[in-house]
């Protein structure tokens, strides 16, 4: 195999992202992967809208013509909603290939059955940009925190609602304008309601929430409120004490019980968030050993999130049995803890 090919599922923004990357990064791709990548195929919604996609790429948009293509390496997914991607991905599973998604609503309910067909297909799963945008949060947590206990993390994790809130403040916009521009620049969801109004701040926590403690609490006991109850003139009321409206999601673990909300929270100077702005997303892990750590960068945009798949394809290709155990291990440690509890 001498190039490495790609078909892409989705041509918005993030999509779009990618396949530009994979053309202007050829050279670095082929420095660490040894081989050059090329998108063969791209799933679209629209034929009539004009793309800059060279010829001899497949457009498509009938999934069929896909992953009936003679050869893929990887599938890389950028389009919303749980179907038909999860379909999709796992039918590209099914056929040996790589996946790589930016999909945080399908991936919070199917994230696990991905990755443990993924482990028997002895292929991978790359999901880095269903969380924080280009922040690696989640190879921090898988590859970097091994050993390390988590017992709480707390993140900025929707950039929209983040860039909406600093626009009120710094600018005095109004709502519907700061939305308005989140959207231009590509940061907001062709639906911004999931943004908005807490949902996908909510998904990405429960992505983290697998990975950190093997499992998720039942949505019923999360506590789920977005942005658009906050007025400009609480915006202005809270800035002249000194403090600024964040929305916040954390999950905590107390006495094997997860905890978890996601909500517009009022913090001072001294909170780690106080100074994160505009589509910036932090997330703040803490852990047993190392203590707290936060990890700070854009949280959506078309080359952000772009950069969190293009590393997530070279990983697929660098340790593809891995990402597999690495949920599965988390599950185990829980399961034999229960077990000790019990006798
Ligand atoms: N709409 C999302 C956000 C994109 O604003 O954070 C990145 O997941």
């Amino acid at each position: 195999m001498s190039v490495i090919k790609v078909a892409l599922l989705g041509f918005g923004t993030v999509g779009e992202g990618v396949y530009r990357t994979i053309q202007s990064h050829q050279k670095e791709l082929k420095a660490v992967l040894g081989k050059n990548v090329e998108v063969v195929a791209v799933l679209i919604k629209n034929k009539e809208k004009k793309r800059d996609i060279n010829s001899g790429v497949l457009i498509t948009t009938d999934f069929e013509d896909i992953i009936e293509l003679p050869h893929l390496d990887v599938v890389i997914e950028a389009i919303t909603e749980k179907e038909p991607s999860f379909t999709y991905l796992k039918r590209a599973l099914i056929k040996g290939y790589h996946i790589v998604t930016a999909n945080k609503e399908m991936f919070s309910s199917h994230g696990r059955e991905l990755i443990e067909l993924a482990a028997k297909q002895k292929v991978s799963v790359g999901f880095e940009a269903t969380v924080a945008g280009g922040v690696p949060i989640i190879q921090t947590l898988q590859q970097l925190l091994k050993v390390n206990n988590v017992y709480e993390i707390q993140g900025i994790l929707n950039g929209t609602s983040n860039f909406i809130l600093t626009e009120m403040r710094e600018k005095k916009q109004s709502f519907f304008e700061a939305l308005k521009l989140a959207q231009q620049n590509g940061y907001a969801e062709a639906n911004p309601s999931n943004d908005i109004n807490g949902f996908d701040a909510y998904f990405k926590l429960m992505v983290l929430s697998e990975i950190a403690f093997g499992e998720q609490p039942e949505q019923k006991y999360v506590k789920i409120n977005g942005i658009t109850d906050i007025t400009s003139e609480q915006i202005e009321m809270a800035e002249k004490l000194g403090l600024h409206f964040k929305h916040i999601a954390s999950i905590e673990r107390k006495e094997d019980r997860l905890y978890a909300s996601v909500i517009p929270t009022l913090v001072s100077k001294s909170h780690p968030f106080y100074h994160v702005e505009g589509v910036e997303n932090a997330v703040h892990v803490k852990t047993d050993l190392v203590g707290g750590i936060t990890l700070q960068g854009p949280g959506a945009g078309m080359f952000p999130t772009a950069s969190a798949m293009i590393e997530d394809l070279v990983q697929v290709f660098q340790r593809h049995s891995t990402l597999g155990n690495s949920l599965k291990n988390k599950s185990i440690i829980k399961k034999e803890a229960k077990d000790q509890d019990i006798s």
